[in-house]
């Protein structure tokens, strides 16, 4: 009611409500090199599948069940949350905004709600932390290289106050990306995106002089020790050792690797495909959420990305069994086309869409949304 109401007023919104207008207003206001960065894997197949597959989930509401209060709350590994909702790891921020992650960090802060914080940040984890006062945080690791690295920027988040901890499987490469390559663009190369390694000393001891006077070397070895593909589940185990936070894994898709992932005892799964940015021609992540809920039966979290684009998009996957979403390209697109009022104002946006659509299929309490309201 309150943002038609400003709209009768003659407020214009923050940003546009309508996802394309949102993306297009992003699109105005970052050059071609850093928009195209925003891009998916091959020729975008998995970006449509993402679509078509949440499109696919149709709701069937329920009428005279008094929705007058609504209750979009939730508790994920002991912090009670405003909404099942959390903003999904995204490197590189400084691409779309000069504030880049410190300006996504005060938005999630001010909203309550988690920002997982980069392996590919523009910004060093504490720095952010520091923005965020008590506002809850995650960390996201791409397991490098050096095990002692890896350590380091795990001991690091905890002591930053991170509350989880997500390791990104699905990128042991980059993905194939036309646009960068087309761009020839590497954003790594330059010395963006790789705050949490310069800020390190683990890595800052590889180095032969510090990345404030030879940035380009420190690059290079980023790109050296970036993602390890010979990674697997026994040296994954690892993590064990370094922290006592819960582990959730993220860029899962076959509900055999679900299921292991809760045979094993790991805390939670996000069942994404990076947005469709690594492997083109990958099946829709929504198609794989309700199998990967039945195969990790209860044991773990699970958590859903890929192609969530407003409210209604998070109650189909809670539908489906999810426990919360992450909001991607959406809020990047806010954090371009308005800084931290941008991210604040599609945070906003995104409850308000599920809170309305709770109402409209009479669904009183998020956790109640489930596969009686699927059709
Ligand atoms: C990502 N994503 C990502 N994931 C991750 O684990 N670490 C990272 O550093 C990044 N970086 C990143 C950059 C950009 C530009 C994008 C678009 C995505 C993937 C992200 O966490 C999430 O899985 C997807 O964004 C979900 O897809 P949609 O909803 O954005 O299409």
């Amino acid at each position: 009611a309150q943002a038609y109401a400003a709209g009768l007023m003659g407020q214009a919104p923050t940003v546009p409500f309508a996802v394309d207008a949102l993306e297009r207003a992003a699109e105005a206001a970052m050059t071609p090199q850093a928009f195209g960065y925003l891009r998916s894997a091959g020729s975008g197949t998995t970006e449509g599948a993402n679509r078509a597959a949440l499109d696919a989930v149709r709701l069937v509401p329920r009428m005279l069940r008094d929705v007058g209060e609504r209750s979009l709350g939730i508790e994920l590994f002991g912090r009670r949350l405003p909404a099942p909702l959390l903003l999904a790891p995204i490197g590189v921020q400084e691409l779309a905004h000069a504030d880049a992650d410190l300006a996504t960090a005060r938005a999630a802060a001010a909203r309550g709600v988690p920002m997982v914080f980069s392996n590919q940040a523009s910004v060093a984890m504490e720095d952010c932390a520091a923005a965020m006062g008590q506002g809850p945080r995650w960390f996201q690791l791409y397991w490098t290289r050096s095990d002692d690295l890896a350590e380091s920027l795990v001991r690091r988040a905890e002591a930053a106050g991170c509350e989880a901890i997500v390791v990104t499987l699905d990128t042991t490469m980059l993905g194939w990306r036309p646009a960068d390559l087309d761009h020839g663009f590497l954003p790594f190369l330059k010395g963006q995106g790789i705050a949490q390694y310069t800020s390190d000393p683990v890595f800052r001891s590889m180095l032969a002089r510090p990345p404030e006077e030879d940035m380009l070397a420190a690059a290079q070895l980023f790109t050296r020790l970036y993602s390890d593909p010979t990674l697997d589940w026994q040296r994954l185990a690892r993590i064990r050792e370094w922290t006592g936070l819960p582990v959730v894994l993220k860029g899962i898709q076959h509900p055999a690797d679900a299921a292991r992932v809760a045979g094993e005892g790991w805390d939670g799964i996000i069942v994404s495909n990076h947005g469709g940015r690594q492997v083109d021609g990958a099946v829709g992540s929504a198609a794989q959420l309700g199998r990967c809920v039945d195969a990790v039966a209860g044991r773990a979290r699970v958590l859903f990305d890929s192609g969530i684009r407003g409210g209604a998009d998070v109650a189909r996957a809670l539908a489906l069994g999810a426990d919360a979403v992450l909001l991607g390209r959406p809020y990047i697109w806010g954090l371009a086309a308005a800084g931290q009022a941008g991210v604040e104002a599609v945070i906003d946006n995104v409850i308000a869409e599920l809170d309305l659509t709770m109402g409209l299929i009479g669904c009183c309490d998020v956790r109640d949304l489930g596969r009686e309201y699927l059709a």
